[in-house]
């Protein structure tokens, strides 16, 4: 799980030009709650440490365009410039990705292909905010995020951003519902318990708000993580894999749900290794050694039929 090292998301820290204005008070009470309730539990396994930095508390900021409104459907939902990734290690480096330059529209629909290696959640943790391009420029949704402090990035991916992993990353021994409304504690927002009850209901899991993880079938897990990822309302949903540990049924599933959300005006990026997961997509992007060698509109989209 190399997110976690390389994230740069850090627990606590405020900045203070605020525009969005929650009761600091309020806010770290209900924080503290949280974290003593779940807190164990979601620092110590894989799956919580991931959720724990993906929705960092980050403090107030301005983030332009961040209204949790989709995007103007065309307008540029991403723009890379250039944009390298360097790894060094010792005197060797590595160069996942390699002066890469794309945009992508607000409204897409993108998969992201290529073999073990060349570059792909790379690409996606730098989509995602979860990390800074070595060289080269980033823009999101009209914000540059190349200079962005690390509670700038966070505010960014909660605001903006809805994740979604291959191994579903949701915390255990945390009922659904619960997990569903983690995010909304670091965003500050209220009415949590309500919206995340219907996000669970959107998903088609208004059956099993109580449900601990393990309690649910794979697909299941990975509903819940979808209702954790678009309760915010983000304006874009990155999901690395989000169908490589499901069945062709529970794949069939995710995509339709990725798809309604797509419909909705959400720009989806989705990284797979399987080529009838990517012929839903609107736009295929392929990667090899950190290059972009392909980027095509299928000319025969798959539709998913009810
Ligand atoms: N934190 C890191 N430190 C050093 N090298 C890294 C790090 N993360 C990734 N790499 C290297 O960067 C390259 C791209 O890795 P990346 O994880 O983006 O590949 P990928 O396309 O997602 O592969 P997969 O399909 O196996 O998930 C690989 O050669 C990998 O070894
Ligand atoms: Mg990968």
């Amino acid at each position: 799980m190399g997110v976690i090292a390389r994230s740069r998301g850090a627990v606590g820290g405020h900045h203070g030009c605020g525009v969005r204005t929650y009761p600091q008070s309020d806010r770290l009470e209900t924080l503290r709650s949280f974290i003593y309730t779940i807190g164990e539990r979601s620092t110590s396994t894989v799956a919580g440490r991931m959720a724990w930095q993906l929705f960092t508390p980050c403090g107030d900021l301005r983030v332009e365009g961040g209204d949790g409104k989709p995007g103007v459907i065309g307008g540029k939902m991403i723009e890379l410039d250039g944009v390298s990734k360097i790894y060094r290690m010792g005197d060797i480096e590595l160069r996942a990705l390699n002066n890469v330059s794309l945009k992508i529209d607000s409204g897409d629909l993108v998969a992201m292909m290529g073999p073990s290696g060349s570059g792909k959640s790379t690409m996606m943790n730098i989509l995602g905010c979860l990390d800074v391009p070595t060289d080269g420029a980033y823009r999101l949704d009209g914000n540059d995020v190349g200079g962005l402090s690390d509670n700038a990035l966070a505010e960014i991916r909660n605001r903006k951003i809805g994740f979604v992993f291959q191994s579903f990353n949701l915390i255990p021994r945390t009922s659904a519902v619960r997990n569903v409304e983690l995010p909304m504690v670091y965003a500050g927002m209220g009415g949590r318990r309500d919206k995340a009850v219907e996000a669970l209901e959107r998903v088609g899991l208004g059956g099993r708000v109580k449900h601990m993880p393990n309690e649910l079938s794979g697909g299941q897990q990975q509903r819940v993580a979808i209702a954790r990822a678009i309760v915010t309302d983000p304006v874009m949903i990155l999901a690395d894999e989000p169908t490589g540990n499901l069945d062709s049924t529970s794949t069939v599933e995710i995509m339709k749900l990725l798809i309604e959300l797509n419909d909705s005006g959400r720009t989806v990026i989705l990284i797979t290794h399987e080529d009838e997961v990517a012929s839903f997509a609107k736009r295929v992007i392929t990667l090899r050694d950190g290059e972009i060698v392909r980027d095509e509109i299928p000319r025969n989209r798959a539709a998913i039929t009810p």
